[in-house]
């Protein structure tokens, strides 16, 4: 068994659209880089070799979190040194909380000999989700921690994830640098749907799955459209139109806000197609004169794993 590990803990897109709270995707890149130490001390130490001015204190650190809670379930007195760099801004609407809180389980698993499955780490890095966010969603955990495309079908009365094969596509995002954080973005969206608006919102979901599973990318593009928490969030994220509507002309299947946002994805069928959707994203906010940064790469088969002992 090591007693150092290094962990990559992948980028996520959740919701995709209609599937919020349930679906999302494992980006190949960004990532954050997290080095783990088994300690025989019990306890945790967190060091951000970063200048984002996170917590340190386990408690209030989402990785911090998640490790309070994967240790609940350890007997033997053990603890973690853990520093970690973030290659996701935080507050960026790809998952920063997530990766952190999901290398972080990963990488003390890897350090205990592996003895929980990728669902228990999911259940404790939600944990560590909740310190961001103040609320139990899983939808960028499971992606993170089981890579490809996943489905959170259940939070209560267990976990349920459904992690699907990661369909041959290429994600274009692009991150405009505006403050939005998952907290005041799940405040903004309606206590309840009308019926009417929740069938057409089940049926994209059922569509969207469908359509990745069978390859059928037209069906796919088609279900990327979300009735209920796009048109409350919408507000929040200026050009947000005008990206969906540069983006479909230069090819993209379809897309939506990332997560609570501000960064915004879209699906395509290639790479090059990603590249020129990507600058089409760009282009609006540097027209609207917002810093913005871009992400293009395949959906990644894998989540957080150790890549160096
Ligand atoms: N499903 C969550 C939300 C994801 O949209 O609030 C947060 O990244």
């Amino acid at each position: 068994m090591p007693d150092s590990v290094l962990v990559h803990a992948p980028a996520t897109v959740a919701n995709l659209g209609c599937g919020f709270d349930v679906l999302g995707l494992a980006l190949a890149a960004p990532y954050d880089t997290l080095r783990l130490r088994r300690t025989d001390a019990p306890g945790l130490t967190i060091a951000h070799l970063d200048d984002y001015g996170l917590p340190t204190d386990p408690a209030h650190n989402v990785a911090g979190a998640a490790l309070r809670a994967l240790l609940a379930r350890v007997p033997e007195p053990v603890g973690f040194a853990v520093e970690i760099r973030k290659g996701i801004r935080p507050g960026s609407g790809v998952g920063s909380s997530a990766a952190s809180a999901a290398g972080a389980v990963v990488g003390a698993n890897a350090l205990l000999g592996n003895r929980f499955s990728r669902l228990e780490l999911a259940d404790f890095a939600m944990a560590g989700e909740a310190v961001a966010s103040g609320a139990r969603h899983a939808d960028n955990i499971a992606p993170a921690i089981f890579g490809g495309l996943t489905l959170v079908r259940a939070l209560e009365p267990a976990l349920d994830i459904v992690a699907l094969p990661a369909p041959p596509l290429w994600v274009a995002v692009v991150h405009p640098q505006i403050e939005i954080n998952t907290r005041d973005a799940r405040q903004v969206l309606p206590a309840a749907v009308p019926l009417g608006l929740a069938v057409r919102q089940w049926a994209n979901v059922a569509g969207l799955v469908a359509g990745f599973l069978t390859a059928d990318f037209a069906l796919v593009g088609r279900a990327l459209e979300d009735h209920v928490v796009e048109p409350a969030r919408a507000p929040l994220i200026p050009g947000l139109a005008e990206a969906r509507r540069r983006a479909l002309a230069a090819g993209a299947l379809g897309g939506g806000i990332s997560g609570s946002g501000p960064s915004i994805f879209m699906l395509n069928r290639d790479g090059e197609t990603a590249h020129a959707v990507a600058a089409a994203l760009g282009s609006v906010f540097a027209e609207l004169g917002i810093a913005y940064q871009l992400h293009v790469g395949r959906i990644a088969g894998e989540g957080a794993r150790v890549v160096a002992e």
